[in-house]
């Protein structure tokens, strides 16, 4: 066989998924849930890159999330999340340790559930009652901290959550963070997992 010259190629591991699963988590749940707080904090405990897939959208597309939805509409914004998770998911195949913040409609996709199940990567609901999660949603929007244009009233909200619940029952784990900070939640994840061994991996 002829020998490449200067190139070398990562060998193929026969069990990419079981590899991959060591090396990230996905967060998922509603608007409010914490999944970008708790994403970062989580990162910060264990040395891992903290990826928001709203941020990679935005980056791609050279628009924010909020423009996107309000000038292209709903239908053009999963299409945009569909790609950025797409490529994200091939990163992870090679690159360092991650904890991935879903958007709230993200993981109730079908298809981006299954291309994440099919690496085996885990995947954390965190939830807490809707009201608590209104709340937190117009306390950011009353800071301006996050631009959320499918926010629009409290009974739309409730029928959204209720709506796309089953789908984020379908994470390895829902966890609670009703009143818990999110240092504490992301503590607790990493104890579910038992995350800690891994640190800076
Ligand atoms: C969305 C949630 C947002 C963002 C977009 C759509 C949704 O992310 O992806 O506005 O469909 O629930 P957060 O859950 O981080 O607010």
């Amino acid at each position: 066989m002829q020998k490449r010259s200067g190139v070398r190629r990562p060998k193929k591991k026969r069990s990419q998924a079981g590899d991959v699963s060591l090396r990230a988590l996905f967060l998922v749940g509603f608007m409010g849930a914490g999944k970008s707080s708790v994403g970062r904090a989580l990162g910060e405990r264990l040395g891992w890159t903290f990826v928001d897939l709203d941020e990679r959208i935005e980056r791609r597309e050279g628009r924010t999330v909020a423009e996107l939805l309000r000038t292209s509409g709903e239908q053009k914004f999963r299409r945009a999340e569909r790609a950025a998770l797409r490529e994200l998911l091939k990163e992870l195949q090679s690159g360092s340790a991650m904890i991935v913040a879903l958007g709230g409609g993200a993981f109730v996709q079908k298809e981006n559930a299954a291309g994440i199940k099919s690496i085996g990567v885990p995947t954390v609901f965190l939830d807490a009652p809707v009201a608590e999660l209104w709340g937190r949603c117009q306390q950011q929007k009353s800071r301006k901290q996050v631009d959320r244009p499918l926010l629009i009233d409290a009974q739309g909200f409730q029928g959204l959550y209720d709506a796309r619940r089953p789908g984020y029952l379908k994470a390895s784990l829902r966890m609670e963070t009703s009143g818990k900070d999110a240092a504490a939640v992301a503590a607790e994840v990493a104890r579910a997992f038992d995350l800690d061994r891994r640190k800076g991996v």
